[in-house]
């Protein structure tokens, strides 16, 4: 991956579901502590929670269903037609269900960022709080990381750890998590909106702010 100088972030986010990292998103910027507008969110699924978060907000909102489209490739050239209609130069999956390929990962290289409850590379994919409990770790967390075409593989950019209590259960783990995730992602996106991320093949660097030309 190349390493990336950012100006003028416009940020698009992709959901599926619930859609509470995007509403952290939303608080963040709503609170003065992240400055980037979003360009456009779009959801993979008509029902997603997550639409109903944006009323009154006046952000454009797309429903692009792999359904309506013979291919992953054209399906992901309209999410691309999308994002570059509405200027966006970053993209955050919060909590969206679907790998994406290499149509689009060509296109925003070193621009996706995904936010996963673990800390990677434990416990990638699915129900990763489940594969942290019954591994029987004493802790766990959750990772923002940039996205490339693997399953939860990319370049770390932020991760924050909890404990795993003996009386866990999936829920009252991912809750725990989700608290951590609402904080690190508006962070993650906050430091590459200043241009402070530098991937360096698998690490990605801060900048303090004062490094960046
Ligand atoms: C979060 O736990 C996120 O880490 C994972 O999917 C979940 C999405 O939750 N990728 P929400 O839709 O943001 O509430």
């Amino acid at each position: 991956m190349e390493a990336c100088l950012v100006t003028n972030t416009v940020l698009g986010v992709f959901v599926s579901g619930r859609g509470s990292n995007l509403q952290a998103i939303l608080d963040a910027i709503q609170a003065g502590t992240l400055k980037v507008p979003v360009g456009l969110v779009i959801s993979d699924n008509p029902k997603a929670q997550a639409i109903s978060r944006l009323k009154d907000t006046g952000i454009p909102c797309l429903c692009i269903e792999r359904g309506s489209f013979p291919s992953r490739d054209a399906f992901e050239q309209a999410l691309v037609d999308a994002l570059e209609k509405h200027q966006v130069n970053l993209v955050a999956l919060a909590g969206f269900m679907r790998l994406l390929g290499p149509a689009f990962l060509r296109r925003f290289t070193g621009r996706v960022m995904n936010i996963h409850p673990s800390l990677l590379p434990s416990f990638p994919g699915l129900d990763p709080q489940g594969q942290a409990i019954r591994y029987g770790v004493k802790l766990s967390g959750c990772t923002v990381h940039f996205v490339d075409e693997g399953m939860d593989t990319g370049p770390i950019i932020l991760q924050q750890s909890v404990p795993v209590l003996p009386e866990d259960t999936v829920d009252s783990l991912a809750q725990r998590i989700l608290e951590q995730e609402h904080r690190l992602y508006p962070l993650a996106i906050s430091l590459y909106s200043q241009g402070r991320l530098r991937i360096c093949g698998r690490q990605v660097h801060i900048l303090e702010a004062e490094e960046v030309d």
